[in-house]
């Protein structure tokens, strides 16, 4: 794979992208996404984002986005096609338990910083910002396994901040979230975008996050179907492409979506 700097406004750029893998189960043989013994699991995508900007990536269930997540932070090479990333990117995985490694958010958070070789001080200083940040700082020193679902995932944001990284992508944050959770979730990338990081999150969830994107990018089977702004995201027919319309009443507006 190619990974190149992109230029200054660009924090993210695809060219071409595809993803195949080769066919190796019967029921993947009736789809349109089989060619010449390939599953296609990405197929063509090409855009770029803006540095600080908030991006919405919808999709249903299988359309791509992890694999897509994975190829933008270098951790999957596409088959075909052009990565460029202006900066180091964080993930946020769906599964929060899988990225704590830490005994408490304190230890945690400083892991991937200590990785960097940055000195102690400097370590401590981040960790401090980053917990402050995620609104952890009175949880700084409890047992990180007995943190809440949203705690743990705010966590996860807060050692990749603490690494500096201006690019963060959520995949599916909002996944086992009551209310509350899903407005801490958004208030902090609300938070991030404010202090102008690049925010990409994942998910097939619109009514929870429409309001907060500049962007929606919205893949079905692998391709990209629609790139535009929420409101026209919201003009079309999303059912056709498996995600679930937000606004079921045609007088509600993108504002109505209040999960913040
Ligand atoms: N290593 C692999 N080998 C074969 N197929 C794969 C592999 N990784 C992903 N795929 C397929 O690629 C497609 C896209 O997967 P991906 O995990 O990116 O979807 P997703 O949009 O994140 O779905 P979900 O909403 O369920 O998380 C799926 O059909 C998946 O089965
Ligand atoms: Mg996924």
């Amino acid at each position: 794979m190619m990974t190149t700097i992109a230029s200054k406004n660009e924090a993210v750029t695809l060219v071409n992208i595809s993803k195949r893998f080769p066919v190796n189960n019967e029921e993947h043989t009736q789809s349109e996404r089989i060619r010449d013994g390939y599953f296609y699991a990405l197929n063509d995508i090409s855009f770029t984002l803006e540095s600080g900007s908030c991006t919405l990536i919808a999709g249903a269930n299988g359309s791509g986005k992890s694999l897509l997540m994975s190829i933008i932070a270098g951790l999957e090479a596409p088959s075909s096609g052009t990565v460029k990333t202006a900066a180091t990117v964080g993930l946020v995985f769906q599964e929060p338990d899988a990225q704590i490694l830490g005994e408490t958010p304190a230890e945690d958070a400083a892991f991937g910083a200590r990785n960097l070789g940055l000195s102690k001080d400097e370590v401590k200083m981040r960790v401090k910002d980053a917990l402050g940040d995620t609104g952890l700082a009175d949880r700084a020193d409890f047992p990180a396994r007995s943190l809440s679902g949203g705690e743990k995932r705010r966590l996860a944001v807060a050692g990749v901040l603490a690494m500096g990284v201006e690019i963060i992508i959520f995949d599916e944050p909002y996944a086992n979230m009551d209310y509350p959770g899903v407005v801490q979730v958004n208030r902090l990338v609300k938070k991030l975008h404010a202090d102008g990081k690049t925010v990409i999150i994942l998910t097939h969830e619109l009514e929870k996050c429409t309001a907060l994107a500049d962007r929606v990018i919205v893949l079905c089977e692998g391709k990209k179907v629609f790139d535009g702004d929420a409101s026209g995201a919201l003009s079309r027919d999303l059912e056709a492409w498996g995600i679930h319309h937000p606004l079921r009443n045609p007088a509600q507006k993108l504002e109505d979506l209040l999960w913040q």
